[in-house]
């Protein structure tokens, strides 16, 4: 209190003593001492001097530098990573990377390149990844890569390259992405894919391109990583140029303003002679839905259906025993037995999210999936009063459930025992009604992770989680408790192996001193978005290490006592408090200062009060709370006044007290 005391005599003698410190430096940002800057967009038309040379990444984004040569960069020889997008270059002369052999990625992305010199790329031999998008060029011939051995990807999309044809000296040793999406490239001969011939494992990209047509064969007898086709009008041309061809992951989707003709089982016929593991054809539409329809699919091992106007997968689909993975999100299917998924007996992995309809669950509709590891229903408008354990019939092997954003659901106490393999369980913004005074979750023994947030739920059922014997990751977001306080009997008591606790807003003002007692685990606690005061940090005095969140709460002054609390912790977060910067709060501010590698955002950690520093990041705050001499000297001034009066005030006291006796 001391402290306190004399600051306010200061202030009232001299009404001064706060002092601060803020930086208005314009030049660039520094994400990591002598390596890592950022002068995006500065206005900047040269590299500042006070980048030092042992720069190794710089973005230097949107600036403006209309001509690089020999001298831009040479100061920084050490660098890796350099990001010039959008900085209106229109000419790179002769040598300008000359010294730059660790240069691993340039971005030249968005600049209006008209000149790029023979030798402008020789110097960085250890270049992987260039991007050249959009800057306007029409030939790959443009592009001096002849010196570059090392190349990974190359980045050319939304330029009007209309042929892919490499020069000769192009180095395809070591690539792995080509990417021309948004191009104009209407047709690819053999001759064109013969300068790829070598290279295998290749990701090649032709997505919004508009192909209508490929010579036969073209593709044939390599092999590529992924090959997309996105956005093409018809289907049978690329399947014609991809006869025996082998496709790990082949793109085929388009998109709602393309004019797509609907795919009939002749069209994807074409699937028959090619080799393709896993196969995408969002958006595209099915002109009948022939059990024939899929009869060239048998060797895929996944399937990606995403928006394809599907009501049902028909019944009687033989061979699909390799299928592993199966997408069927933004359908139209009314219940779950529609997409017959006794067809696919392998299947471990069932996407079926945002259903455009209310999705009936119907009862044991997926009973044939012995194998299905994860399944996700999430945003499909489910509905049940009593779930899961008629809909989830036997799923032995479920280890991911997510049954996020739905409507609302009952849950009767085991309502998961259709899968006890479960760990991980995802409910969040689904109005769970819990039936039972005994847990929901109760047999789910191996459960590790589970979201809970904005379910609505009832806080102060402490049975709500029995059984979680292995619960590590718990989000209660946005539940409320009653009264706003976290008691110290409740519900956390029985998952004392939680390690990562979310309970953000939640509207809480109070947390019991004991009420984590029984978690002795943790390392991760999001308090963030609640009304807390300082007096909540008591509850996690046992805990050591944690990453704790207190962002966005009322806390104003923690009090000395609290701190050794938050020293023990790793890494803090208090930004967004109305914190208080008066010299009552002293001690934290000075504590702050001394532990600021522990503290997360500080540039949003800011002073609420006094009205003078509001808004003032905490670390910049210079506060004087000691005696100078000078207010010592008004100190002892003061206080000699005050004992002179106080004597007077006493002999008037007892003179008074003698007259009257
Ligand atoms: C950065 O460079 C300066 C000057 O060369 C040096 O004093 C400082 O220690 C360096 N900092 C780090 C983190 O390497
Ligand atoms: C560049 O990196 C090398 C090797 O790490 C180092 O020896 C050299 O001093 C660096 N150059 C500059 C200008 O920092
Ligand atoms: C840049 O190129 C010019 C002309 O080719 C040359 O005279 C100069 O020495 C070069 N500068 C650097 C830093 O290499
Ligand atoms: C940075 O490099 C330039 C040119 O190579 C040199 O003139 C300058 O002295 C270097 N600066 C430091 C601080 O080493
Ligand atoms: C092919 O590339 C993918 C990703 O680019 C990689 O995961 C895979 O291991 C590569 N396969 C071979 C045989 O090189
Ligand atoms: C594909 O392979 C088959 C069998 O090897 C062959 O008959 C056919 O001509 C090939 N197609 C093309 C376009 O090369
Ligand atoms: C689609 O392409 C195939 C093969 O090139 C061609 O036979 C067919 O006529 C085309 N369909 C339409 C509607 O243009
Ligand atoms: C569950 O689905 C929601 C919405 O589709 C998604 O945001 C969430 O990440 C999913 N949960 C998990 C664990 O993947
Ligand atoms: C629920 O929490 C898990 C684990 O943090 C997370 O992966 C998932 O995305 C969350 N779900 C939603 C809908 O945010
Ligand atoms: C600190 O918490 C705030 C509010 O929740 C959040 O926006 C911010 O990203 C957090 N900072 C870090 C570094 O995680």
């Amino acid at each position: 209190m001391a402290p306190s005391i004399s600051c306010l005599f200061l202030a009232v003698l001299l009404s001064a003593g706060c002092e601060v410190i803020t930086s208005s430096d314009q030049t660039c940002f520094e994400k990591e001492a002598n390596k890592t800057y950022n002068c995006e967009n500065l206005d900047l038309s040269e590299i500042p001097g006070t980048l030092p040379n042992s720069t190794e990444s710089l973005d230097f984004s949107f600036n403006f530098l209309p001509a690089i040569q020999n001298t831009t960069f040479s100061r920084l020889i050490n660098l890796t990573f350099l990001d010039l997008t959008r900085c209106q270059i229109s000419w790179i002369h002769e040598n300008t990377f000359q010294s730059h052999h660790q240069l691993s990625t340039l971005v030249l992305t968005g600049n209006p390149l008209i000149f790029m010199a023979e030798t402008a790329l020789d110097g960085p031999i250890s270049l992987k990844h260039l991007f050249l998008i959009q800057t306007g060029m029409s030939s790959l011939e443009f592009i001096p890569v002849h010196n570059l051995k090392n190349l990974e990807t190359l980045h050319l999309g939304s330029n009007h390259i209309s042929s892919i044809k490499l020069p000769k000296d192009f180095p395809t040793g070591n690539l792995k992405v080509l990417d021309f999406q948004n191009n104009a490239i209407h047709y690819l001969s053999r001759e064109d894919l013969n300068s790829l011939k070598q290279v295998t494992n290749l990701s090649l990209n032709f997505n919004g391109n508009d192909i209508k047509g490929i010579e036969p064969g073209a593709f044939k007898s390599t092999v590529f990583q992924s090959l997309n086709f996105g956005g093409t009008v018809n289907l049978s041309v690329i399947f014609s140029g991809l006869q025996n061809s082998t496709v790990q992951s082949l793109w085929l989707g388009t998109f709602e303003d393309t004019d797509a003709q609907d795919l009939s089982s002749a069209m994807l016929k074409g699937l028959c002679e090619m080799s393709v593991e896993s196969l995408n054809l969002q958006t595209y539409r099915f002109s009948d839905l022939s059990s024939t329809m899929f009869q060239c699919f048998t060797h895929l091992q996944q399937l990606d259906l995403t928006a394809t106007h599907l009501t049902g997968l028909p019944s009687g689909m033989e061979g699909m025993n390799s299928l592993k993975k199966l997408v069927l999100n933004v359908n139209n299917f009314d219940q779950l037995c529609q997409i017959n998924a006794a067809s696919f007996p392998s299947l471990t992995h069932l996407y079926i999210r945002g259903n455009m309809k209310k999705l009936h669950l119907g009862t044991g509709c997926l009973e044939k999936l012995e194998n299905l590891q994860k399944l996700d229903l999430s945003h499909s408008d489910i509905d049940a009063s009593d779930c899961c354990n008629l809909q989830l019939k036997t799923l032995p092997h479920l280890q991911s459930l997510n049954l996020s954003y739905n409507e609302p659901l009952g849950l009767q106490s085991e309502a998961f025992k259709a899968c006890p393999r479960l760990e991980l369980l995802d409910l969040a913004y689904t109005h769970l009604r819990v039936n039972a005074a005994q847990s929901p979750f109760q047999n789910l023994h191996l459960l590790q992770v589970l979201n809970l947030s904005h379910c609505l739920l009832d806080t102060s059922n402490q049975h709500l989680l029995e059984g979680l014997l292995d619960l590590r990751h718990l989000n209660l977001q946005g539940n409320h408790f009653q009264d706003g306080n976290i008691p110290k009997t409740n519900l956390l008591q029985k998952v004392g192996s939680l390690e990562i606790l979310v309970l953000s807003s939640c509207d809480l003002s109070s947390i019991d001193q004991q009420a984590f007692n029984s978690l002795g685990k943790m390392h991760h606690v999001d308090l963030s978005h609640n009304s807390l005061t300082s007096n909540s940090i008591e509850a996690l005095s046992h805990l050591k290490g944690i990453h704790l969140n207190l962002a966005a709460n009322g806390i104003r002054v923690i009090p000395s006592h609290l701190l050794p609390i938050l020293s023990q912790q790793s890494t803090i977060n208090l930004s967004h408090n109305p914190l208080d910067c008066t010299c009552s709060n002293i001690h934290f501010l000075t504590w702050y200062k001394e532990n600021m590698h522990k503290l997360e955002d500080s540039e949003e950690t800011l002073c609420a009060n006094p009205e003078s520093l509001r808004r003032v990041k905490l670390s910049d705050v210079m506060l004087s709370c000691g005696i100078t001499p000078v207010g010592a000297f008004f100190l002892v001034v003061f206080l000699l006044l005050l004992v002179i009066l106080l004597i007077f005030v006493v002999k008037f006291l007892l003179r008074w007290k003698y007259q009257h006796i």
